[in-house]
């Protein structure tokens, strides 16, 4: 409203003189609006309200996919021998938010099936990230849909999930690349040719023994936790919500604002990742401080430290670890038994594939981890 008039009053160029941190503005047609699928929680100040901890990201079309794609196939070609031509959109459409630019100062509007409030997220941060607790006041206990509201020239449908979750009870907290998701962690070319071309392939019998514990944890709030970059949400959403739907949850994902190429299909290998990952445990304990959680991980990256590190922090939140053994990490007694030095040794469980099947059959609602 501001803007129209001194628009109207000063001309145009007006608009182009403001400095942009005073710029703050809502999503508009020429804006893409990506919200995620979001955990709510129960407010600890006032238990009747919930609570989303919404991540919302704002972002205008920059720069084609094209330069990203030549680089990503030429070394394909080059090291594997992968000609990359006939999955030239599929290798696209999984690098299309790698070429946004992320758009700072933008509220995100919104209504949740179910909840009393309409809500709205405040201006993203540089970047255009926003991850914020937004009030959604009294709401259903059940999986709920929010949409975004846009303007009425503006007929796109954004929407998202709510995943919300009792104050008590269950959760699981598990990673993706390579837990629940081959993706060759190791092997950095494997990994792109995983994250960029191939269908995605579960590991074998993860889908079942979530599902089975979507039962025996009595609908736990399941939370995935990954390194990977957010760019790969669309991707690595649809994979969870069709492979994975007894156990769909909410997906945190790492900010990256780089576009190049060797950052895009390194992260796996990214410095910090112990960090990230015990950050997103830490925002996970905020929420639900009352529940216990499962944790799930893999032998690739910094899973043990970190399920070792959080069980040494916060007790019996998380009631179990468990360790995929994958081939050619690091599997040895040393490295778990530093990973879990201090860490009751019933409390976690290192896994082989062939023990898959098996883990549906711990009693871990009755306190067992294997
Ligand atoms: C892959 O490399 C071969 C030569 O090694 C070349 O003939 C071919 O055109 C390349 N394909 C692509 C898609 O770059
Ligand atoms: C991503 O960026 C947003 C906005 O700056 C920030 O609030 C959030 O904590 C960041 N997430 C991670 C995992 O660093
Ligand atoms: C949410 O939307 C999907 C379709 O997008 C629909 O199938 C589902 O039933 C909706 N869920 C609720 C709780 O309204
Ligand atoms: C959201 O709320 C939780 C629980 O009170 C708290 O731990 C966390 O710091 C809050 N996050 C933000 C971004 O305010
Ligand atoms: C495996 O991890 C242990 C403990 O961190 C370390 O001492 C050892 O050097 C590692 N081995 C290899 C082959 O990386």
């Amino acid at each position: 409203m501001r803007f129209s008039s001194s628009l109207v009053i000063l001309g145009a160029s007006v608009a182009y003189a403001l400095p942009p941190l005073a710029r703050r503005s809502s999503v508009n047609l020429l804006d893409s609006v990506l919200v995620f699928d979001a955990p709510a929680f129960q407010d600890h100040q006032n238990p009747a309200n919930t609570l989303v901890q919404l991540q919302a990201y704002v972002s205008t079309r920059q720069f084609s996919v094209a330069p990203l794609l030549s680089g990503i196939s030429s070394l394909l070609n080059k090291t594997l021998g992968l000609d990359i031509g006939s999955d030239i959109a599929t290798a696209s459409s999984r690098l299309e938010l790698f070429a946004t630019v992320g758009l700072s100062g933008k509220d995100v509007s919104f209504n949740v099936g179910g909840c009393g409030n309409a809500a709205s997220l405040q201006s993203t941060a540089s970047g255009g990230m926003a991850i914020q607790n937004i009030s959604l006041g009294a709401c259903g206990a059940a999986e709920a849909n929010g949409t975004v509201d846009l303007t009425s020239l503006d007929s796109r449908d954004v929407t998202f999930r709510v995943f919300p979750s009792s104050a008590d009870g269950f959760g699981v907290i598990s990673d993706i690349d390579d837990t629940v998701k081959i993706s060759h962690s190791l092997d950095t070319l494997l990994l792109a040719k995983a994250t960029l071309i191939d269908t995605p392939v579960p590991v074998t019998g993860m889908p079942e023994v979530y599902a089975s514990l979507a039962q025996s944890l009595n609908s736990p709030q399941f939370i995935y936790v990954s390194a990977s970059p957010f760019q790969l949400y669309p991707f690595l959403r649809d994979f969870i919500d069709t492979t994975y739907s007894q156990s769909n949850g909410p997906i945190m994902l790492n900010n990256l604002t780089t576009t190049d190429l060797s950052s895009i299909i390194d992260f796996a290998r990214a410095d910090g990742v112990f960090e990230y990952k015990s950050a997103m445990i830490d925002r996970i304990q905020g929420m639900y401080p009352g529940k216990k959680f499962l944790a799930v991980g893999d032998s690739t990256q910094k899973d043990p430290e970190t399920y070792g590190e959080a069980i040494r922090k916060y007790g019996d939140f998380i009631a179990c670890a468990w360790i995929r053994l994958v081939d050619e990490a690091n599997n040895t007694d040393a490295r778990f038994a530093a990973a879990f030095e201090g860490v009751d040794p019933t409390k976690y469980k290192l896994y082989t594939d062939a023990e898959i099947p098996s883990l549906a059959n711990i009693d871990v609602a009755g306190g067992s981890c294997s």
